[in-house]
């Protein structure tokens, strides 16, 4: 496996890999890897002949007051756990090297990053259509893999991916959870026993939400009020947003359709945590 540092080296790799005709998988990660990255590289294994793994705590997607700083950083353990995987080269940039002295171009798109995390983190998502739009340049993959653990982060990306002409396929793969149904995430690091405990009631506010809606619940509004009261039975619960949006437009339904996004972020103590499920049952959530 090579590890990579800088732009120049990465490019000069993946080309002699081009030239010999080996197709490119492609995982962007901000590391400190659990068992979703490794769906996704398994993905990207199973698919192409070389995966490239990026491993990079994008600065321009935190907020002022977000968790740049304390993000989790273990490369040692990423990088044996994508040397087992099989993956064949981890791009593992410093800040300097992807935003070099003088950098003032940015990625940004105009629909889909009001709704949802957008609200409340709003230069997230331009953030990170300026790194993946980066990335994309630097690896040229044929193929590019995101969970739909950040649903509204797939969605853009295969938006600006479509807009910008990139000719990559944005594969979106299912969420991976614990075996009391947290979602997996970097992030759950942060939580206290009890905070941990609790959050297993995101999970289960959507499995409820979609059991309901597969009954033949249609009332929105008191969907969305019956999870609102069933993540607020966890004192340590608060809720940024809990939603039921068009998966497509991101936009708030008044009624059922067939593509349907239920979407939530709620903080445990500084932690947010996001989960959502996709109604009807999608192949994606199998
Ligand atoms: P990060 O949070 O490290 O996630 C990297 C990829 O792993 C994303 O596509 C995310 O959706 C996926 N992922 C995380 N948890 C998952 C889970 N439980 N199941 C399935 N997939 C999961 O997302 C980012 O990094 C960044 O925004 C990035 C795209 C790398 C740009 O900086």
């Amino acid at each position: 496996m090579i590890v990579t540092n800088t732009v120049k080296q990465t490019k000069e790799q993946i080309k002699k890999w081009q030239k010999a005709g080996k197709s490119i998988g492609f995982v962007p990660t901000m590391g400190y890897l659990h068992e979703g990255h490794q769906s996704l590289i398994q993905e990207s294994i199973a698919h192409n002949d070389i995966t490239v793994v990026s491993i990079f705590v994008n600065p321009t997607q935190f907020g002022a007051n977000e968790d740049l700083d304390k993000y989790p950083r273990d490369f040692a353990a990423d990088s044996s756990l994508c040397q087992e995987a099989g993956v064949d080269l981890i791009f593992h940039p410093e800040p300097d090297a992807m935003y070099p002295p003088g950098f003032c171009s940015l990625v940004d798109i105009t629909r889909l990053k009001y709704s949802l995390c957008g609200k409340s983190r709003p230069d997230h998502f331009q953030g990170v259509c300026t790194v993946v739009a980066k990335l994309f340049n630097i690896v040229n993959p044929d193929r590019a893999y995101f969970g739909q653990k950040d649903a509204q982060q797939l969605t853009i990306i295969k938006q600006m991916a479509k807009d910008l002409d990139f000719d990559i396929e944005i594969v979106g793969c299912q969420i991976i959870r614990e075996a009391d149904g947290l979602a997996k995430s970097s992030r759950n690091s942060y939580l206290t026993p009890q905070q941990r405990e609790q959050a297993t009631i995101l999970n289960k506010a959507l499995v409820q939400a979609q059991s309901h809606a597969r009954s033949g619940f249609t009332d929105i509004a008191g969907l969305k009020e019956e999870m609102i009261a069933t993540i607020n039975t966890m004192p340590l619960a608060d809720i940024d947003y809990v939603e039921i949006v068009d998966s497509k437009t991101l936009e708030p339904v008044m009624e059922f359709n067939d593509d349907i996004l239920i979407a939530l972020a709620v903080r445990f103590g500084a932690t947010r945590l996001i989960d959502n499920t996709t109604i009807p049952f999608k192949q994606e959530e199998k």
